[in-house]
């Protein structure tokens, strides 16, 4: 059991990146996303976008879920991400839409500040992304 429990952790580490606890993994440092700003973070294989909402950090899945555009290249104008291609836009917060086309929400992942560093602090959300 404990072994099976292992080896689905390791699926986890991404090279490059350092996993500071058994279910944290780091995506940035703090200082290396910009105020009110959005960045891309390929982690794990997967590829999110990392916004910095008046200090506050938020991720989602770096695909809008319209088309084949991804998020970290839109503008984020407050808690608002608009997608680069058709101008649809999410609430990064809740991750609900607010202007079409977009309709349904885009996937989001729970983060936090730790030690100056910005974590994924669910890394098993990623195992979900597509499920919407
Ligand atoms: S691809 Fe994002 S709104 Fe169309």
């Amino acid at each position: 059991m404990f072994w099976a429990i292992g080896i689905y952790c390791l699926d986890f580490i991404p090279k490059g990146y350092v996993m500071t606890t058994p279910n944290r993994l780091v995506l940035a440092s703090v200082k290396d996303v910009p105020l009110d700003d959005v960045i891309a973070v390929h982690v794990a294989g997967h590829d999110l976008a990392l916004y910095n909402v008046d200090g506050t950090f938020y991720a989602s899945r770096d695909l809008c879920n319209h088309g084949n555009a991804r998020l970290s290249d839109g503008f984020l104008d407050g808690d608002v991400i608009e997608c680069p291609l058709h101008g649809g836009c999410f609430n990064v917060v809740s991750g609900e839409p607010c202007a079409a086309p977009v309709t349904h929400a885009m996937v989001t992942y729970s983060v936090a500040v730790v030690d100056d560093q910005v974590v994924l602090t669910a890394p098993e959300e990623l195992e979900f992304e597509n499920v919407e």
